[in-house]
């Protein structure tokens, strides 16, 4: 069976879009573990209340207690709102294997600095007309791996950046559980920065 970890650092809300997934067959994964860099996330309780691992790292060794927690056996890790950066043997170990969801269109609206609200609220302030999520392989750069999807959205004049990551949130929940799929399936090559949906 896929086996699939899922980092998060917060509510947990893409956790349990894949959760759905699961128990509804459209993924045929298991999720092997639930990792976090904040003790306080929601997606750790939502996670034991499904009965599955979770664990908490915190500092500079966050990446390589990841790669210890998440063993010989994980085929895919899924950053689902995860803020730290990752690094070290684990992107060695997990090269291509590792996808992280971001709320905007890659490379507009991302890099340092660029998560969660900041990031709804610089393109509201911009002015753009699209926005949407982008689903990407991580690498040592901040959200400058390949780009495996990404959905869109419009962005309305009177949005605000609430109004807006609302909208975003609710295609991140598909656009996250089609990428886990797609990557289960094997229907996925990538050839530099070019990523193949077969
Ligand atoms: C969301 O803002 C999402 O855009 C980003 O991480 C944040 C938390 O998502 N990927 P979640 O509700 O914890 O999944």
């Amino acid at each position: 069976m896929f086996r699939i970890a899922v980092l998060i650092s917060g509510t947990g809300s893409n956790l349990q879009s894949i959760i759905e997934a699961v128990e509804s067959g459209i993924l045929k994964c298991e999720i092997g573990a639930v990792i976090s860099d904040n003790p306080n996330a929601g997606g750790l309780k939502l996670a034991e209340g499904k009965g599955i691992e979770t664990f908490f790292f915190s500092g500079k060794t966050t990446s390589d207690k990841i790669l210890i927690a998440v063993g010989e056996n994980t085929d895919l890790i899924v950053c689902a709102g995860f803020l730290s950066i990752l690094k070290g043997k684990l992107l060695e170990e997990f090269h291509n294997r590792i996808i992280n969801i971001h709320p905007a269109l890659i490379p507009s609206f991302c890099g340092k600095g660029m998560y969660g609200l900041h990031v709804h609220q610089a393109v509201v302030d911009y002015g753009v007309k699209k926005s949407g999520c982008t689903v990407h392989f991580v690498e040592s750069g901040v959200d400058t791996g390949p780009v495996v999807l990404q959905k869109t959205v419009d962005v309305l004049y009177t949005d605000t950046a609430e109004d807006l990551q609302k909208r975003v949130l609710k295609e991140e929940h598909i656009a996250i559980v089609e990428a886990v799929k797609l990557i289960s399936e094997n229907r996925i090559a990538v050839s530099g920065r070019k990523v193949l949906i077969k």
